[in-house]
């Protein structure tokens, strides 16, 4: 059987996400017993990373770490990829050799042109389209504080980024409504917001997708990749943070998640971060208890 992979929320069904959530929920209440993961020993991921990270590479080798596993840190800079060995070859080597692996790259076609060639299951860590594993860990501190997040309303505040377009494959495979408050130019991509129509919609006044909100999501003004631009995007973001403002005419029990790492008073004000009862911090340990789940699910698919 050919391996499953993980690059976009697409590549599971609604089901399995479904099952992917509750597992990570079940191991995170339970780690050392019924929620110690079940890949077995000696299995191997191999992590590419071509962008900086904190949180993906280090919930990625924990995971394993817990799981009785082991995963190996690839940079460009020390791997012959650095030196131009085509994708394709690396991908027939590397999935010879280990049983996951996890890309962040660029271009999301990197990912799958990797994964057209691997044997094993390739997982995205990120890339400039999508960041599903994000996904999987606000969808959990969701359900964790607020119950499930099917039919609720989500407002998506700033770049049409690789955030705003996974929020907007979660909208369809989770099945919850998404309004999405950027300036003109920072749209999400459109064939992504045409597979969605009727779900997904775009407005240009954050008070416009926070009222009524259940869920507010907000991520930087510039990704990686777009240095150059942060002066640029300061400007054409400023009406745009995520505030006491906004989550004042949300639902009455909002939360508010941004996938780190955050600016304080560009995309989210210092209140909104630092508050007590933020789930912020919740949703950044999530990322270890929903990959460990996604690991399981990809290693014994
Ligand atoms: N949220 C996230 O992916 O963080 P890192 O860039 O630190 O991995
Ligand atoms: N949109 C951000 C997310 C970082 C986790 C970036 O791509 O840099």
């Amino acid at each position: 059987m050919p391996a499953r992979h993980f690059l976009t929320l697409l590549d599971l069904s609604p089901a399995e996400l479904d099952a992917v959530i509750r597992r990570a929920i079940a191991m995170k209440a339970d780690p050392r017993g019924a929620g110690a993961g079940t890949i077995g020993r000696d299995r191997v991921m191999g992590m590419i990373f071509e962008k900086s990270s904190t949180r993906t590479r280090v919930s990625f080798e924990a995971g394993m770490a817990q799981m009785g596993g082991h995963a190996l840190f690839l940079s460009p800079r020390d791997t012959q990829l650095g030196r131009g060995e085509p994708i394709e070859d690396t991908a027939r080597v590397l999935s010879s050799m280990v049983d996951v692996v996890m890309i962040r790259t660029f271009a999301h076609a990197i990912v799958e042109r990797f994964a057209a060639c691997s044997r094993v299951p390739v997982i995205n860590g990120l890339t400039d389209d999508f960041h599903p594993c994000q996904l999987l860990a606000d969808v959990q501190t969701f359900v964790e504080h607020r119950g499930s997040i099917r039919g609720r309303q989500v407002a998506w505040i700033g770049d049409g980024n690789n955030m705003c377009q996974s929020y907007i494959n979660a909208a369809r495979q989770f099945d919850f409504e998404l309004r999405i408050a950027c300036p003109e130019g920072y749209e999400p991509r459109a064939d992504l917001l045409h597979a969605t129509a009727g779900r997904v919609s775009v407005v240009r006044d954050p008070l416009d997708a926070a009222r009524g909100a259940h869920l507010l999501a907000t991520d930087v003004w510039a990704s990686m990749g777009q240095e150059a631009e942060q002066e640029r995007r300061a400007r054409a973001f400023a009406a745009y943070q995520l505030d006491r403002r906004l989550l004042d005419v949300a639902a009455p029990d909002a939360i508010y998640l941004h996938c780190l790492p955050a600016h304080r008073g560009e995309e989210i004000s210092a209140e909104l971060m630092d508050a007590p009862d933020t789930v912020i911090w919740d949703e950044a340990e999530n990322r270890l208890h929903a990959q460990k789940a996604l690991i399981e699910f990809l290693l014994t698919a």
